[in-house]
């Protein structure tokens, strides 16, 4: 990920206070604006775990679902097209688009040493927390013959203390996230093998 700080801590307006786009249109905004396969199956999956947390975890209505859903489904968007404007260019897209200010506020924090923007409530930290796990429990399926089938968090809880293993995923990040949460990291592994294991 690219160092950029945004150097602003409001996005939006908070007029636009509920003001969502559908999930098909934030499909439609993924396929015009990343044409990596693998980097959209990565927002996909980041989407089902926030989605799943929200209405799990946080007893979240449908329309607070779709929230959490928008920002992980749109968090990375502008990474591949934009790799030095990476977040500054999404942000402003959705702000152009009028979109509720706690999405963009939620992807704007999903890398707060890159970015500059500090997580506030429970969306900005979850995503922040499943981000570089999702990315990381994913390389671990691919290297299995049998992908999720039979995964269990144990053997990623030791794949995190091999530094050669998926070494572009920041650990640092992880603890950092995880600091910031009541939730044991084992259970936050177990939470995103069985909610990204089916996403395609
Ligand atoms: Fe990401």
């Amino acid at each position: 990920m690219s160092i950029l700080q945004l150097d602003r801590n409001t996005f939006g307006d908070p007029a636009d206070a509920g003001k969502l786009m559908s999930i098909e249109e934030a499909h439609q905004l993924l396929a015009d604006w990343v044409p990596n396969e693998r980097l959209r199956l990565h927002m996909k999956q980041v989407a089902a775990v926030m989605k799943a947390w929200a209405l799990e975890k946080e007893g979240a209505d449908a329309t607070t679902a779709l929230k959490w859903e928008l920002a992980g489904l749109l968090h990375d968007a502008d990474w591949e097209k934009h790799p030095n404007d990476h977040c500054r260019m999404i942000i402003e897209e959705l702000e152009r688009r009028h979109i509720d200010p706690e999405v963009i506020h939620c992807i704007a924090s999903h890398g707060p040493r890159y970015f500059g923007v500090e997580p506030n409530n429970s969306m900005d930290k979850m995503i922040y927390m499943f981000d570089e796990l999702s990315g990381f429990i994913h390389a671990a399926a691919l290297i299995r013959p049998t992908r999720y089938d039979g995964m269990d968090a144990k053997s990623i809880l030791k794949k995190l203390k091999t530094p050669s293993f998926a070494a572009q995923v920041n650990r640092d990040d992880i603890t950092d996230a995880l600091s910031r949460i009541d939730t044991p990291l084992e259970e936050i592994i177990q939470f995103i093998i069985d909610h990204q294991k089916d996403v395609a």
